[in-house]
């Protein structure tokens, strides 16, 4: 029997990522960060010094680069072109220009294909902002994990200071910001919640609530 693909979407600094992997965890799922693969392909365009705003040449350069996200242990590795760029991907360059990347129709059109692909053989928790409207409109559960803006600066804030980064409040609002209005108002796969997408606001809820929440609503 076919097991079952859970989409997962939401906002930067909902605590989707996080809720995601727990879950596909828990349930011994493959865990799909699909916007690892959209900054992958980012660092392969700034390291080639590509034209962000060349549609077509970005479109190729989809086409011609190979990602790969594979599970190590508890975690998941992203390897770019055969090499592991887990690390590379998260860094404020690749996150202040991803949105050039993901607002390019030909390059939507190439990593939907492939994560269209990945979500069929079922067993699966997939992760994003256009899972649960584009890429797999008849996954079998969908969630919208949200949190009010000042608390998912909040969450950027302590994860970033956590990390060593020199980093205040007033600058991680000024990119969630920036972030926010590219994925919303993006002509093509905007961060929107699919009609039958069940929504959790986490505001106010654990990180363990809202896993357990997840659980036994896809077990209902
Ligand atoms: O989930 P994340 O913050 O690592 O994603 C990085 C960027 O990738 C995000 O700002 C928007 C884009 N993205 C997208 O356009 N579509 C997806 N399904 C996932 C991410």
């Amino acid at each position: 029997m076919r097991r079952p693909v859970i989409a997962i979407d939401g906002p930067a600094g909902s605590g989707k990522s996080t809720v995601a992997k727990l879950v596909a965890q828990r349930l011994g799922f493959l865990y799909i960060d699909t916007g690892a693969m959209y900054r992958a392909l980012t660092l392969k365009a700034l390291r080639i010094k590509a034209d962000l705003s060349d549609e077509a040449k970005l479109g190729s350069l989809a086409r011609a680069t190979e990602i790969e996200l594979k599970q190590s242990g508890g975690s998941l590795k992203i390897y770019l072109d055969g090499k592991d760029v887990t690390d590379q991907i998260r860094t404020p360059e690749v996150t202040n220009n991803v949105k050039y990347i993901a607002r390019t129709k030909a390059v939507r059109e190439c990593m939907v294909a492939i994560q269209r692909k990945l979500g069929e053989q079922g067993g699966a928790v997939m992760e994003g902002r256009d899972i649960g409207t584009v890429v797999l409109p008849n996954a079998d559960k969908k969630f919208y994990i949200d949190a009010s803006f000042d608390i998912r600066a909040v969450r950027r804030y302590e994860e970033l200071k956590d990390g060593g980064a020199a980093v205040t409040e007033e600058g991680i609002k000024k990119d969630l910001k920036v972030r926010d209005e590219s994925d919303f108002s993006r002509a093509i796969g905007p961060l929107k919640k699919a009609d039958d997408a069940i929504l959790i606001d986490t505001t106010d809820l654990t990180i363990e609530g809202v896993v357990d929440k997840v659980l036994s609503l896809i077990k209902a």
